[in-house]
């Protein structure tokens, strides 16, 4: 990895279980099952890598229109897995939810906050995971907070920043979605407003290592602009 620029953070849309799942003859739920230890692999991953922040959509406000039984699954899952995640403070890691945990069962909300609280003076990497979460939700939660401060006749893009979940996480540089599709689907939408956007084929219960290298070598060789111009471009005025 070496000459290779890092994203300070990665959001990952971790989409296609249930295609994964299909193609084998299983339920859905196996699919899901088997992207949540994806989940914890790809935490390692980027840990091993020296990655700053990593954000994952696991649940989103529309997942709600989903047949309850697949709802209960995902959830129970994340239930089966608070442990597991809460071990994530033993390695230093900094754990963050985004989203509007009041809509799960109260057991659930206060082992997330729980999580939450422990590690947040941790200062290895820092892992945010995306449930009842929608980028579009979170921006309207953020103006509601700034009404009800009442302290602000304007505000600025930086104070509004402190008004979303992600309050201090570096904004998003590499956005990955696995499974093919290629659309964002309201994940981060302010924090990844100059995201570089890698599309992979790869299902995400067949995500490896070797998948986020690739995503991140892709995004080491974009050119990164952010509105302005090439160096080399800049010569062009000074002569
Ligand atoms: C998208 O694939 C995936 C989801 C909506 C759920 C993701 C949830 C997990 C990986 C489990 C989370 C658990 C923890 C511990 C955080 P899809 O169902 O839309 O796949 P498809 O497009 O192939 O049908």
């Amino acid at each position: 990895m070496d000459n290779i620029i890092l994203p300070r953070h990665i959001g990952i849309i971790m989409d296609g279980n249930g295609r994964w799942a299909k193609k084998r003859l299983l339920p859905r739920s196996i699919g899901h099952a088997r992207g949540s230890k994806v989940f914890f692999d790809c935490i390692d991953y980027c840990r091993d890598l020296g990655i700053e922040a990593v954000s994952f959509y696991a649940f989103s406000t529309e997942n709600w229109i989903r047949p309850q039984k697949e709802i209960d699954a995902i959830i129970s899952l994340l239930r089966d897995n608070l442990v597991k995640i809460s071990k994530q403070a033993q390695k230093n890691t900094r754990v963050r939810i985004l989203g509007d945990i009041s809509a799960f069962d109260a057991d659930i909300v206060s082992q997330l906050k729980e999580v939450e609280e422990k590690t947040a003076n941790n200062t290895g990497l820092i892992v945010a995971v995306a449930l009842n979460y929608g980028g579009r939700a979170e921006i309207i939660n953020a103006i509601n907070n700034i009404i009800k401060d009442k302290s602000n006749d304007s505000i600025t893009e930086e104070e509004f920043s402190k008004y979303l979940y992600t309050s201090d996480m570096p904004e998003v540089d590499l956005l990955i979605r696995p499974s093919g599709e290629k659309r964002i689907s309201n994940f981060l939408i302010w924090q990844s407003a100059y995201a570089e956007l890698v599309f992979m084929d790869v299902l995400w219960p067949d995500f490896k290592k070797k998948h986020l290298i690739e995503a991140i070598k892709e995004f080491s060789s974009r050119n990164r602009r952010f509105g302005g111009i090439n160096e080399e471009d800049i010569k062009e005025y000074k002569e």
